[in-house]
């Protein structure tokens, strides 16, 4: 098969990990017989500093021509202070936007032999397997402009959602449910925004058509309590925008680890986007530490959803897998009698297991 992916690798250490999942994937070309070609782009800080805007049109233009693209992470201190059109941020949500990414499928499953890695108890998270869909283009951060009136003391940010754009959501939620145990989550604040209440009538509307999948409303706060006192208790969550955003970093506790989070950021059939679920963390990039987990099972999930490379996007999975559980592990995981590594050498660990599985078949 032959692909054309687009790179963004961004600020901090999507830098780093961009260049983790290039490898792993020029190593399920070689090991598979496919051809996958790179075009690397400027987005966030790096674009700012280059063209003076966190989103070029060249940028967006190489997306919708690509196959696929691979984002890293944008944003870092250097921009912090910058306007709020000149901030990093506006690039990803540009793109988000530019390319229609509606739907951010943001999967979390702690590996085996990680489960004393997380601060809860192993027999609370044992067994977790969740998926959160969160809407991704919508919500507070698309709000009409957000504004300061009253010389700057006082700000407006608006909550909008329209039918069309909820019931798309919660379609792909439901999809999602049926594929997977059968159960959804709908996760909002009905009980005081008048943008939940539509939401969860579209949800209940929604039942008859998926008979097969049992459905509860959760009002948020509850949900983030829930999420780390029962997560066996979740199948899919479906939810809006920020309450998304919240809850899957919260959910990251489960694995151990906020760097083992992949993300797929589809629209209705053109091209999708996959990012790990953390940022460009400043206070390790440029070390050579970071964890690039999250950045290669986002390249494995662009394998299954866009090119429809089950196997092979399994494959690195298990090459995930198989380097944590020989007890290799990067600084931010917490694992005892394990050896710690930098993010090139458990990006090779995990090309060499490509290479030695492949090989062995
Ligand atoms: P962050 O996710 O960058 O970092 C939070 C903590 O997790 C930090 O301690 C960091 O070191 C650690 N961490 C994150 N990813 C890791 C990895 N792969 N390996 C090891 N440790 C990892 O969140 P933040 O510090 O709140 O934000 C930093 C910047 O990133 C901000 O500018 C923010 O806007 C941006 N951000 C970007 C994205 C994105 O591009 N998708 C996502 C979140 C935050
Ligand atoms: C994420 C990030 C982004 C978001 C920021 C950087 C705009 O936190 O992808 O989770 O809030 O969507
Ligand atoms: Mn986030």
């Amino acid at each position: 098969m032959k692909k054309h992916i687009v790179l963004l690798p961004g600020d901090g250490i999507g830098k780093e990990v961009i260049e983790s999942a290039k490898d792993v994937l020029n190593a399920i070309a070689e090991e598979f017989n496919h051809s996958f070609s790179f075009e690397t782009h400027e987005i966030g800080g790096a674009a700012i500093d280059l063209y003076g805007t966190p989103l070029p049109e060249s940028t967006v233009d190489a997306c919708k021509h690509a196959d696929a693209v691979l984002l890293g992470a944008v944003g870092g201190p250097k921009w912090d202070q910058n306007p709020s059109h000149l901030r990093p941020e506006r690039g990803l949500l540009g793109i988000r936007k530019a390319l229609d990414l509606y739907a951010n499928l943001r999967p979390i499953k702690g590996f085996k032999n990680l489960l004393h890695a997380s601060p809860l108890k192993e027999e609370v998270i044992s067994g977790s397997d969740l998926l959160i869909v969160r809407e991704l283009t919508g919500g507070l951060y698309f709000g009409t402009p957000s504004e300061r009136r009253d010389n700057g003391q006082s700000v407006v940010d608006t909550l909008a959602y329209t039918r069309c754009e909820i019931e798309r959501i919660v379609d792909k939620a439901f999809e999602a449910a049926q594929s997977r145990r059968g159960r959804l989550t709908s996760v909002d604040k009905a009980n005081v925004l008048e943008s939940s209440k539509l939401w969860r009538e579209i949800v209940e509307e929604k039942k008859a058509k998926y008979p097969d999948v049992a459905v509860e409303h959760v009002l948020v706060d509850a949900a983030a309590m829930k999420l780390i006192t029962n997560p066996t208790h979740f199948d899919v969550i479906v939810t809006e925008n920020m309450f998304g955003d919240i809850l899957s970093d919260e959910a990251s506790v489960l694995t151990g680890s906020l760097g083992l989070l992949p993300s797929a950021s589809l629209n209705e059939s053109g091209v999708g986007l996959y990012e790990p679920v953390h940022g460009s963390a400043p206070d390790i990039a440029g070390k050579g530490v970071a964890n690039p987990v999250a950045m290669i099972l986002s390249a494995a999930l662009m394998l299954r959803y866009s090119f429809g490379l089950n196997d092979e996007a399994k494959m690195i999975e298990d090459a995930a897998q198989g380097a944590l559980d020989a007890g290799f592990h990067t600084a931010d995981l917490r694992v005892e009698n394990g050896r710690q590594v930098g993010t090139t050498e458990m990006t090779k660990l995990i090309v060499d297991f490509i290479k030695t599985q492949t090989a062995s078949k």
